[in-house]
């Protein structure tokens, strides 16, 4: 039978590429926070039993780092609380869970790229909040994989690319951080090799979607390491090279030339911000690779695909 697929959060970055790759691998019933809000655990129940689905791939977070310094209730409701519920909900019907999180539960003090065994040591409210929803779905002990991630961006959404289109459309000089290394992950990438784990899993049980039975935690991010201020560099080189009238790019810079002429590099100390962030949150994805043969593009190649490919129909 086909598999039936749950997919919350179906309007973020990371949820509305799902909402497209998802269909091949069963029946996907794709909800948007107005359609399921995690912050009711009534409602969470209901929907899940209502629909009854093989597997749950949640997408749905509380995203706004520095925000979840002053909204630490909200946070912690949303990428904390709400896992736990779909968890239990889903562990009463048999369900697996597909759960994202971040390179954000690391401190940053490790000079290579962190492995699923390291240590968490999360520095932010944000951090926080989404270790302790991996905590909760592993303490429920459901089939589940927990993919954690990084620096997501896409051509839609609020993230690092379309804020750099803004602001360079806006000042001649930006001053952007280098001294935070990670990779830049496009949300594109993240559903395909998503996607390219479930099928992966279903062609070794002959195309049942069963879950690793005692859950397993996998980095998956660009491959590559860079920092915000190359980051933006990059940026604006790809955009050097797309016609203005690209309409993901004319929202962005709300139809405003790019006008920027220099990016000045500053410190971490320089940008003070509400949340603490990792100075260095690389992620190993070898886990990924040499358990599932899935390997996501350099952070580079990617970004060139978001230009040239990126728009969401
Ligand atoms: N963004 C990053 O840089 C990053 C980095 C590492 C890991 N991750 C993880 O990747 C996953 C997906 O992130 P993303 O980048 O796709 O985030 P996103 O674009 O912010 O999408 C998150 C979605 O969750 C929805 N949401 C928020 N509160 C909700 C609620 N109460 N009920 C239901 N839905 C709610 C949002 O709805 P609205 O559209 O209505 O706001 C949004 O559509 C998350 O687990 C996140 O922690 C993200």
């Amino acid at each position: 039978m086909k598999p039936r697929i749950l997919l919350t959060g179906a309007n973020g970055q990371i949820g509305t590429e799902l909402a497209i790759v998802l269909p091949p691998l069963g029946e996907v019933i794709a909800l948007d926070r107005q359609q399921l809000d995690l912050s009711k655990p009534d409602d969470i129940r209901r929907t899940i039993q209502e629909i009854r689905p093989t597997l749950i791939v949640n997408a749905a977070a509380y995203t706004a780092v520095d925000q979840a310094e002053k909204q630490e209730a909200v946070a912690q409701a949303i990428n904390a609380d709400a896992p736990a519920w779909i968890a239990r909900e889903a562990k009463k019907i048999g369900a697996g869970l597909v759960h994202y999180s971040t390179d954000y539960v690391f401190d940053g003090s490790k000079h290579s790229p962190y492995e699923e065994s390291d240590p968490p040591n999360p520095l932010s409210v944000y951090g926080k909040t989404k270790l302790a929803g991996e905590q909760a779905i592993q303490d429920v002990g459901l089939p589940h994989l927990i993919i954690r991630t990084a620096w997501v961006y896409g051509t839609r959404g609020r993230n690092f690319l379309l804020t750099i289109l803004r602001l360079a459309s806006q000042r001649e000089e930006l001053r952007i951080v280098d001294d935070q290394f990670g990779a830049p992950t496009w949300c594109r990438d993240i559903a395909r090799g998503t996607a390219s784990v479930l099928a992966r899993l279903m062609a070794d049980r002959e195309g049942a979607l069963s879950l690793p039975a005692t859950g397993e935690v996998y980095h998956m991010t660009a491959d590559g390491v860079t920092n915000w201020h190359d980051f933006a560099v990059a940026i604006l080189e790809e955009a050097s090279h797309v016609p203005a009238n690209v309409s993901w790019l004319r929202a962005a810079t709300e139809g405003r030339s790019l006008v920027a002429k220099r990016l000045s590099p500053i410190t971490t100390a320089q940008y003070p911000t509400p949340a603490r962030r990792p100075a260095y949150s690389v992620l190993s994805s070898s886990r990924l690779a040499q358990r599932f043969g899935v390997r996501l593009n350099e952070w580079r190649a990617q970004l060139h695909s978001a230009f040239t490919d990126g728009e969401v129909q």
